[in-house]
Formats: C-alpha cells, structure tokens, sequence
C-alpha cells in the first residue's frame, strides 16, 4: 500500500470512537477499571493500552500506528519533541564505559547531548565523516554499541552511506539509529537499509504548520521493549491534543512534500546561477558532493538546503536579509512558511565546527515553503540586489 494511503486509512479504529471520521483528542491522563482483573490486565498492557497517559494515549496511539507503518517498523513511540526521540534510546541503550560513533553533521543540540551529557555519564563518543561512512571498520572499538546517522544532515546536508553502515554494524552486533527528518518517511526509509531506528524531529514536515514540537522514534517490537521504559520514565511523552494536530499535519504530508520539493529545486537552481552566489548545498542538485548516494539513498528532496554568497561584509550581509519580505527569519523548518537563516548570527552551538565544515559567515540556510516559487525567487533577486548595493 502506498504510504499516501497508509496516511489515510492505518490505525483509524473508528470502532473505539463513535465511528467518527478523526480520531477525537481523548484528554484523559488515566483511565479507571471496574474490577481487580481489569486494572491487573491494563497495567500489564500500559505500554499499548489505556492505562496512564504518560505510557500510552489513545489519540497518540493513532499517531504512533501510522507511523510505524510509514518507517516500516514493527512499532513507534511518540514525544514531545524531537529531542525526546534523540535522547531516549540513548539513555535507553548506552551504558559507561560503550563506545558511540555520531556523523559529524549531526544537529547541534544532539552533538551537545552527546558531548555534555553522555560523556559526563561516562559514554565514550567518537565522530565519522560522510566519506568514512562507506567503511566504518576503523573507526569501530570494541566497545561501540550504537552508530548514530542522521542523513542528510540540516546544515551541510552531508549523505551518509545508510546501507553500508548497517550492514557493517549488523556483522558486529552494533545497533544503528538514523535521524529521517529530512527526507521523511515519503523520501527514505532506513529500516529498509537495515538501521534499527529512526527518530525524526516532527516538529518539521509531519507537522508542518509549524504549531507544535513533535518527536517520532520507530523501531522493531524487540528495541520498542527496550527502549520505551526509558521514555515513560523521561516523561517526554507527546500529548493528545498535540497528537491530533500531529495528525491533521501527517494527513497532507504527500501533497507539502510534492510541493516543497519542487518548489526547493526550483529556487536552488535559480540560486545556482546567480553571480552573487558561490555555491549550493543541495542533495537533489547534480553539484552537490552526495548527490548519487542521496539518488540512491531517497526516492524524493525537501526544502531545507544552504547557499553562499561570495565573501561580502556583514552590511551587505544585512542588507540582503532585511530587504527579503517572504523569507522569515527563523531556526526549524519544515512548516508552511519559507524561512533563512543567516548562519553566522544563529549557530551558537560549536562555532570551531561551522568554520571547520567551510559554513562562513556568507552561508544561509533557507526552508522553502509553500508560496509560490516565482514569488520567492522575486523576493531573493531583490535581496541580491540590496547585497550588490551594500557591497558597491
Ligand atoms: C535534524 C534535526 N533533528 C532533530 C531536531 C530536534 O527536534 P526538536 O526541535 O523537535 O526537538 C532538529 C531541530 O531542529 C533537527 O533539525
């Protein structure tokens, strides 16, 4: 079944409420039995019924069903926002003294999990290139437990070889987790190249509309035993009125992506032939370093890519932002509206890194919404123009 479909129809138990058509918000944090055998079976399902909502939602529930059909997982668990799903099979699954190996593109607040937190904790943690990812057999230990993908990434959009990583790690008994944000569950599915699993930060293209923080993880029914005692005990859990927005989201997420897709290529092509502008970090562009692997890889593109102008001052810089009128100025992604961010005043979390990944102080990251794409590019080319005037 295509996952259009699957979006419509999967997990919809229209039974269990009044045959209406969407699932209601079921705003209840517990739920109450009539007998002593009733409360005893609900509390050994509290992981996959109604018992307390901080395990198990019904409105969640409807969420989490769909998603696991559309990552091809056994089962999902649903959070807060996508830092839950990061943070929780980390917990879930490390331990002192095990070795964890993180693609070097990884979102900065996870490198910052995993610098801070984890190590303070005692885990080892070790970085890999997208080129090391075809053959990860050196930088392997035998203390490594996870390898942590996130393909592409969200600034340099590096494409990690997903297959090959999984297959390595399968040899050795290593679990593997990819973050799928953005290419969604439409584009990629990493459970098929045999990663274990994928976390998502659904605040982005599943939402959409840029109106909640969500996190999405799926995984097989063994790692979902694992892991989900942890997240019950983080307490991240997603909440069902964000559950049913989450839905209304998911349901046009086939027709969002179709147009963020074109509507990105087109104004990345268009950027790509600008004089002001000196390179495009897209993986759906034949330029872009990872393209193959990213054609191999991903059946489709989103919206979220960077581009940089040539070495200007920051009062061309500025003058560039300010003179866009479509563009918002803004971190995330994802949602309805397009968005730039202008790297050298947002990116806070390792500046060493940025400079040493060529991301300088002319180097924007745009999300392309859902205007019309001619419109945008109308507004980039006065931008460019102010940037021209600014620099004369
Ligand atoms: C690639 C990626 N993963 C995870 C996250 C974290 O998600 P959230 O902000 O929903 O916690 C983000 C947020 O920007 C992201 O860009």
């Amino acid at each position: 079944m295509d996952t259009s479909t699957q979006i419509v129809h999967h997990g919809e138990n229209r039974d269990d409420y009044f045959h209406a058509i969407n699932p209601p918000v079921v705003h209840a944090s517990l739920f109450g039995y009539n007998t002593y055998q009733e409360f005893v079976d609900a509390r050994r399902e509290e992981n996959h019924r109604p018992f307390y909502s901080r395990h198990f939602n019904p409105t969640v529930g409807v969420l989490e069903q769909k998603f696991a059909a559309l990552e091809h997982a056994e089962a999902a668990i649903a959070f807060s926002s996508g830092m839950g799903a990061i943070t929780a099979p980390l917990l879930a699954l490390l331990s002192a003294g095990d070795h964890l190996l993180v693609t070097d593109s990884v979102y900065g607040p996870t490198r910052q999990f995993c610098n801070d937190t984890l190590t303070r904790m005692g885990i080892e943690v070790g970085y890999f290139t997208a080129a090391e990812s075809a053959d990860l057999s050196a930088r392997l230990q035998p203390n490594t437990r996870l390898i942590y993908c996130e393909s592409p990434g969200s600034l340099t959009f590096d494409v990690q070889d997903l297959p090959a990583v999984a297959r390595l790690a399968r040899e050795r008994g290593i679990l593997t987790l990819a973050d799928n944000s953005w290419a969604t569950p439409l584009y990629q599915q990493p459970l098929d190249f045999g990663i274990d699993i994928v976390v998502h930060s659904g605040t982005k293209y599943i939402a959409g509309h840029s109106d909640l923080t969500l996190g999405l993880l799926a995984c097989s029914a063994e790692l979902f035993e694992r892991i989900k005692p942890t997240a019950a005990l983080l307490g991240a859990n997603l909440s069902p009125a964000d559950a049913y927005l989450a839905l209304r989201g998911l349901r046009t997420l086939p027709v969002r992506m179709a147009r963020h897709r074109d509507s990105a290529l087109e104004v990345a092509r268009w950027l790509e032939q600008q004089p002001e502008v000196r390179g495009v970090m897209h993986p759906g562009l034949p330029s872009f370093p990872g393209h193959a692997l990213a054609q191999q890889q991903m059946s489709g593109s989103s919206s979220l890519f960077s581009f940089k102008l040539h070495p200007g001052t920051e009062k061309a810089r500025r003058a560039f932002v300010d003179t866009l009128e479509l563009f918002l100025i803004g971190v995330s992604w994802g949602g309805y509206e397009s968005l730039i961010l202008p790297l050298t005043s947002a990116y806070k979390s390792d500046p060493a890194w940025r400079y040493r990944r060529g991301l300088d102080d002319d180097t924007f990251r745009t999300s392309i919404g859902l205007e019309d794409p001619a419109d945008l590019i109308a507004d980039l080319e006065n931008g460019l123009a102010a940037w021209r005037r600014a620099m004369d």
